[in-house]
């Protein structure tokens, strides 16, 4: 039975995917919950610390530099390209693409039809000639968009190493999905986390203020609100790994003593030392960014990074196939 819940003082349902993929995920070995659950309200608001913790480098550093290859961006991408933005959120680097490319139209795509008004309107504000088409939708399925840019050449805009929350299968999927969304000729300007040390991967998961804890153990948080949940929160604990071997950032909360717990009516154990898996960030050197996007569809063009190599921007483009050799 779907039961209304009160948060944040709005009356809301909690989501059958969402009650589906918690009840699997505890039970099937490894444990594993989707990270997209991550972001209710106060999932989102914790991220967006996150984005301004010292440790974290990444939101800083793409934006930094797309700022920084604007004006050669402009220059290789060309005008009166619609941009597609996936999964835009309340993205602060819009604006900065917005300001150089200048497209004919902008088309930003999330899953989350109130953030998508939300930030549709305040992007409208700050640009009132340019044609904004928000687009509720999955974008790791292929779309059909809107008919209004049916005949401009596309960009597509995919910051914040979002790619590399996805496993290489998926990743790929993706990219060969927004091929087909966006058609031949489309451009797609894509950030990537570059492999670095471990010294300063884990920080970035695991930072000494405790934000991306309190982001990881929301989770708990969240299914105890809305799942009628009984997890004793204290008694995980936050988790980042690097995984080498996968070339990854792991994140986990790990059981710090047996415990027992239900979860909408059903029981759960877990024992001291065990782990449900959270998230996933893949980190790509510059060839493997490379094979990755071709392996989409998307041939490089041109890439980026700031000085010390720890971020890449990446412009490529979905041109025809030639069969090979
Ligand atoms: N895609 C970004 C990254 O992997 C942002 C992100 C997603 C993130 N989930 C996160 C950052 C969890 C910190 C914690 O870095």
């Amino acid at each position: 039975m779907l039961k209304p819940e009160i948060e944040d003082g709005q009356t809301s349902l909690a989501d059958p995917q969402f009650r589906a993929d918690v009840l699997a995920g505890l039970t099937r070995r490894p444990r594993a919950i989707p990270a997209r659950w991550f972001y209710d309200h106060r999932g989102s608001q914790l991220f967006e610390a996150i984005t301004d913790l010292p440790e974290y480098y990444p939101t800083r550093t793409e934006t930094q530099l797309l700022r920084e290859i604007g004006p050669e961006l402009r220059e290789l991408v060309g005008e009166g390209r619609a941009m597609v933005e996936f999964g835009s959120g309340s993205s602060t680097k819009t604006p900065i693409l917005l300001d150089s490319i200048m497209p004919s139209a902008y088309v930003p795509i999330d899953i989350s039809g109130d953030f998508l008004r939300e930030s549709s309107r305040t992007l409208a504000e700050r640009f009132p000639d340019l044609l904004i088409l928000p687009f509720e939708a999955d974008f790791t399925r292929p779309l059909t968009l809107p008919r209004t840019i049916e005949k401009a050449p596309k960009l597509g805009f995919f910051p914040g190493s979002t790619i590399g929350n996805l496993i290489p299968l998926a990743a790929i999927d993706l990219l060969r999905a927004m091929r087909a969304s966006l058609e031949e000729g489309a451009m797609l300007v894509i950030g990537m986390d570059r492999i670095k040390d471990a010294q300063v991967l884990v920080p970035a998961y695991d930072d000494a203020q405790g934000v991306t804890a309190a982001f990881n153990l929301n989770l708990l948080e969240r299914i105890n609100r809305e799942l009628d949940g009984t997890i004793p929160v204290d008694a995980f604990a936050h988790k980042a790994i690097w995984n080498d071997d996968r070339a990854r950032i792991e994140m986990h909360l790990a059981a710090t003593r047996d415990t027992a717990f239900e979860v909408d009516g059903r029981p759960f154990e877990i024992a001291a030392g065990e782990t449900i898996h959270t998230e996933n960030s893949h980190k790509y050197g510059p060839r493997d960014a490379r094979i990755l996007l071709r392996a989409g569809g998307w041939t490089p063009i041109r890439e980026w990074t700031d000085a010390d190599g720890k971020f890449a921007v990446i412009l490529a483009e979905a041109q025809a196939e030639r069969p090979a050799p």
